[in-house]
């Protein structure tokens, strides 16, 4: 069985009370409400992950992750923080590729191989994000575009090392608009990326990954969209900023 999850995606929001606030709130809502076994991820700004770690001690459905990290090891990288720093803030996931990283700041696929392998190497659980932007969707090209994606930064990848990641399709037309993709849409995206899995690391492989869905994902469209067979859980930017928004989204399997 693939694990559920569901992960908030905080990207540059919140003072480090308000960040603060909306974590000691999810503790507890979560603690009090939730009845079956999710994973939550909680991804602050990296300057926040050391009070939100406190705040979630203890707490054993929920795990600190990180929005980033370098694509280097270590040294003069002014700015930049590493796979290994994040670890030894207690960081258990961080997100590579997002499609925000990829589009300002001209992440590579080759960067993101380089992330992915050190988060790896250091213990992380890499959120893998992929997904099409809008002229790609009207042309009707995105399965081809994501799966590209995912063979340019992963398929060198080990067998041990692709069966550690989570994956997120986040089609770049959804993020942010207030636009989500159907449920049916989402599950086709998903189920040709475990096809597209399957062709490189076998069924078993590909079965056990799990796949999240990302993109204007709200407590009234998350039960249709997790109801999906390939769809395993969320990664939500806007409604993670509200603690009942983003519990009541944990609460849709
Ligand atoms: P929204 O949920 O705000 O559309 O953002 C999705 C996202 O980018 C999560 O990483």
């Amino acid at each position: 069985m693939r694990k559920k999850i569901v992960a908030g995606n905080w990207k540059m929001n919140l003072t480090l009370e308000e960040g603060q606030k909306l974590t000691s709130e999810i503790v507890h809502m979560v603690k009090d409400e939730l009845n079956q076994p999710v994973t939550v991820v909680i991804n602050p700004p990296f300057t926040h992950l050391q009070s939100v770690k406190k705040l979630i001690e203890g707490a054993k459905d929920i795990f600190l992750g990180a929005q980033n990290c370098s694509d280097k090891a270590s040294g003069a990288y002014t700015g930049e923080v590493s796979a290994g720093i994040l670890t030894s803030f207690g960081a258990s996931y961080v997100i590579i590729g997002h499609s925000e990283r990829r589009e300002y700041f001209k992440e590579t696929n080759e960067q993101l191989t380089e992330k992915v392998k050190l988060a790896l190497a250091n213990g992380l659980t890499p959120i893998f994000c992929c997904g099409e932007p809008l002229e790609i969707r009207e042309a009707n090209t995105q399965d081809a575009y994501v799966t590209e994606q995912l063979t340019a930064s992963l398929f060198g990848l080990s067998e041990d090392e692709i069966k550690q990641l989570v994956l997120a399709y986040e089609p770049i037309w959804a993020i942010g608009t207030g636009r989500t993709a159907s449920s049916d849409q989402a599950q086709e995206m998903h189920a040709s990326i475990r096809k597209h899995l399957a062709s490189k690391y076998g069924q078993a492989i590909a079965d056990g990954i799990s796949i999240l869905y990302g993109g204007s994902c709200k407590p009234d469209n998350a039960q249709e969209i997790f109801s999906k067979a390939d769809v395993d859980g969320g990664l939500i930017g806007g409604a993670s900023l509200k603690s009942r928004d983003f519990v009541d989204i944990v609460k849709s399997f």
